[in-house]
């Protein structure tokens, strides 16, 4: 029973007012209202049209009910309060106008609220985000459950519109100018506790007695012995201190530049415009605040940044929902117990991963050093985890107790998955699975984290091709949030079906796609890099090719993102695509040329930059990270070198016999990395290997870090024009060759002037 069901049944006393579409008012005859939000069928609560409207009606009521002494803000939901708007309806917003007359409606809304003439609580019980934090802010005060799951934030600017129902001008006031700025221009949540602490909730209460707290407070309220606080004082007289206006100048001017340094102001315009309407309120009062607020969230709303960051966020949802299998039938296998092989790069946090959800492991090496770098990889990840309050020491044990290294294949019998992620060989992958087929009994999924392998090939004499499925993570696993759900062509839909539900329970994200060499990402990131290498060698600079991708909003330049990745691991890749598609793979001997020398980039301290912690001289420093257990020159460095390249190794040229010569244009540079992906990505939509451009999109700005302002790949295709991509690519082809002809489908979709989305 929850304690909303115990409070009516021992009071006997509950009025019940009006009924809407997931929110009603009960009155009670003891005075105390409560507005509970319950939508019917879903998980979550939205303010959603309908609610507003009915929330309206509502709100007026209490407003003019005599007997009402104190109202309480609830969620029926179990750990989630109020999660936002409908995301729909910000996607639907066409006009300026209608996103600014939808502002100036919420905003009225929740001024009504803060002006009843009782005190009002908001009980939060879990999550509360956007619309969800606003209304709580604009009642008297909060509490919060005591509960990990407590989230209150305003996230808007990562769906790049600025909170539009008065949260720039309510939270500062409440919490004060600089965690307020932090919580609306980065867009992160603040836990129950940090909730406490700034002083965005009053109290905090167990979660079992969160209501009973929440009517305490509201009659201590009433009775005029709790009052509401607020951290800022910006009443008129305070207001027009010099000193009030100094602060509010200095605390701007920090989180601009702070602002500066991380995001793009062309690219993601919404903190900016957020910080404008913060500022613009604490200068000249909440009124004006509330009105900027509007006007500037109006063009944020209907512009294109704000509709392609919420279809991305659309199409996570989607994929966090799909099965993977078009067959309802087919259900995923229960998976109770798993089994890791191979406890290197991968193999460590992936049983990380699944120990994190609760999952028991059995991680198997051969080699005894490598498991305890295994167990010493996922033991560093949980307490990281510990030091940024995700878990408790506790809660980090029992997660690492879940985990069984072993070198032999004891305790694998019970394992209902089991993920291979040993050595990049065909053959030592096959040895693996025959030994594996020995000891455990038949209706286990073998999930290959092959990169390059064809699942086909490593499934093919398996007792069982049917169970056999690739299952791709990113490295690193414990940050990538993709994974790639590779079905061979024998791989049944239960085994697909079991890959999803796995990734998915893990907090991945998976795309289905077929098996074909390089999979759908990296083919397709393979066809910019190589391209990017060609380029170098034809003399560019390496500077100059990675700030031209910089500008266009990736997350790194191609040569840096190399290193990134290691030259050897690229390499490899490379290999294996262009061999696949002889005729379209960019030729570069860049990569074998610095693996040879051992410049395997920022793993060795060196490759096409300079890392900090670089070893004096060039030599390799650490294995072949593509699993092909290629191992270099044996120095070690103490450290991994992090943070971002020192500088560009300008030794490189002259290894690759490349002269830098020439300054390069960004359009022409921009268009030939870029054009490339295109064509390839229709490619894999054209062979079947990926079921539609959505999941090509979320692919590549969760695998690579696709910019996610243009929305996607192809939605940036969509945005070029498929005439002026097709026109790009002919011209290429003639200057640069053959490897840019375009795609049947390009071409296709281009002469019936079709787009891969239709217009939101
Ligand atoms: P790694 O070289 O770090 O680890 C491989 C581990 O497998 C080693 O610890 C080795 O001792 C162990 N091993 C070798 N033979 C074994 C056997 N018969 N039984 C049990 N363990 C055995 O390699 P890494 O990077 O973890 O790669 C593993 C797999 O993941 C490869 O297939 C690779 O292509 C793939 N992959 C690698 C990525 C990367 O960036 N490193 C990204 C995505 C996939």
């Amino acid at each position: 029973m929850d304690s909303r069901q115990a409070t009516a049944s021992e009071t006997g006393e509950k009025t019940l007012s009006m009924e809407g579409p997931g929110v009603v008012l009960e009155t009670r005859q003891d005075g105390l209202a409560l507005l509970i939000f319950d939508r019917p069928h879903d998980k979550v609560n939205l303010l959603t049209a309908p609610v507003v409207a009915v929330l309206e009606i509502l709100i007026d009521q209490a407003a003019h009910d005599k007997n009402v002494r104190g109202l309480v803000v609830m969620s029926a939901k179990p750990a989630s309060f109020i999660a936002g708007a409908d995301v729909n309806e910000i996607r639907a917003l066409r006009s300026i106008q209608d996103a600014e007359q939808a502002s100036r409606k919420g905003q009225k809304l929740f001024d009504a609220i803060e002006r009843l003439p009782f005190p009002v609580v908001a009980a939060i019980n879990g999550t509360c985000l956007g619309g969800g934090t606003e209304l709580a802010l604009s009642c008297h005060f909060r509490i919060v459950a005591d509960d990990r799951r407590v989230e209150i934030g305003l996230p808007e600017v990562r769906l790049g519109i600025i909170p539009g129902w008065g949260g720039t001008q309510r939270l500062p006031r409440l919490v004060g100018i600089g965690p307020g700025l932090d919580m609306i221009l980065t867009g992160r949540s603040a836990s129950a506790k940090r909730a406490v602490t700034i002083g965005l909730a009053d109290d905090m209460a167990p979660p079992e007695t969160l209501l009973e707290a929440a009517e305490k407070l509201v009659m201590d309220a009433a009775e005029g012995r709790r009052r509401p606080r607020r951290r800022l004082n910006d009443s008129l007289p305070a207001r027009i201190n010099p000193l009030f206006q100094a602060r509010v100048a200095l605390a701007s001017q920090i989180a601009r530049r702070t602002l500066r340094a991380r995001v793009n102001e062309n690219h993601y315009p919404a903190p900016y415009r957020a910080l404008e309407a913060v500022v613009h309120g604490l200068r000249r009062g909440v009124d004006a605040g509330l009105q900027r607020e509007a006007e500037l969230l109006g063009p944020l709303a209907a512009g294109r940044t704000s509709k392609n960051l919420v279809s991305i966020f659309l199409m996570q949802q989607a994929a966090r929902r799909d099965p993977g299998v078009d067959d309802p039938a087919v259900r995923p296998k229960e998976v109770r117990a798993t089994a890791v092989i191979g406890a290197g790069v991968m193999g460590g946090g992936i049983a990380q991963a699944l120990a994190r959800s609760g999952l028991p492991v059995r991680l198997k090496d051969i080699d005894p050093q490598a498991l305890a770098r295994g167990m010493r990889h996922a033991n560093e990840l949980c307490r990281d985890e510990v030091r940024k309050g995700r878990l408790t020491r506790r809660e980090c044990d029992q997660k690492l107790g879940l985990i069984l290294p072993t070198l032999d294949y004891t305790g694998l019998r019970r394992a209902d998955i089991v993920i291979e992620a040993v050595v990049e060989s065909l053959a030592v992958k096959h040895t693996v699975l025959r030994e594996v087929e020995a000891v455990v009994p038949e209706g286990f999924i073998f999930a290959t984290n092959t990169s390059s392998l064809p699942i086909d090939a490593i499934g093919k004499d398996a007792r069982r091709p049917e169970e056999v499925v690739g299952l791709h993570f990113f490295n690193p696993v414990h940050k990538m949030p993709l994974v790639e759900v590779i079905r061979g062509p024998a791989t049944s839909q239960e085994a697909v079906a079991t890959a999803v539900a796995l990734a998915k329970r893990i907090g991945k994200i998976p795309v289905v796609v077929g098996d074909a060499p390089g999979f759908l990402v990296n083919r397709i990131l393979m066809s910019y890099l190589g391209e990017a290498l060609v380029m170098l060698e034809e003399g560019a600079m390496i500077d100059e090719i990675d700030r031209v991708m910089l500008d266009f909003g990736m997350p790194m330049g191609p040569l840096a993102l190399l290193d990134q990745i290691g030259i050897d691991v690229a390499g490899h890749v490379a290999g294996v695509l262009s061999e696949a598609f002889r005729d379209r793979a960019p030729r570069s001997t860049a990569l074998q040329i610095l693996k040879d020398k051992g410049w395997l980039g920022r793993k060795s301290g060196r490759g096409f930059h300079l890392y900090a912690d670089a070893p004096d001289e060039g030599g390799a420093v650490e294995a072949g990270g593509d699993g092909t257990g290629a191992r270099g020159p044996s120095r070690r460095p103490k450290r991994r070198p992090e943070g971002p390249p020192r500088e560009v190794n300008e030794a490189v040229y002259a290894l690759i016999s490349a002269r830098p010569r020439h300054h390069l244009d960004a359009g022409p540079t921009e268009t030939r990395l870029v054009l490339p992906m295109i064509n390839e990505a229709a490619r894999c939509l054209e062979t079947g290997l990926v079921a539609n451009p959505s999941r090509v999109d979320l692919a590549m700005v969760l695998g690579t870090g696709f910019p996610p302002f243009r929305g996607g790949l192809l939605r940036h295709a969509d945005a070029l024009g498929l005439t002026a991509v097709v026109q790009g690519l002919e011209a290429l082809a003639g200057r640069h060759g053959q490897r840019f002809l375009a795609s049947r489908l390009l071409l296709e979709m281009a002469r019936e002037g079709r787009v891969f989305f239709e217009k939101d």
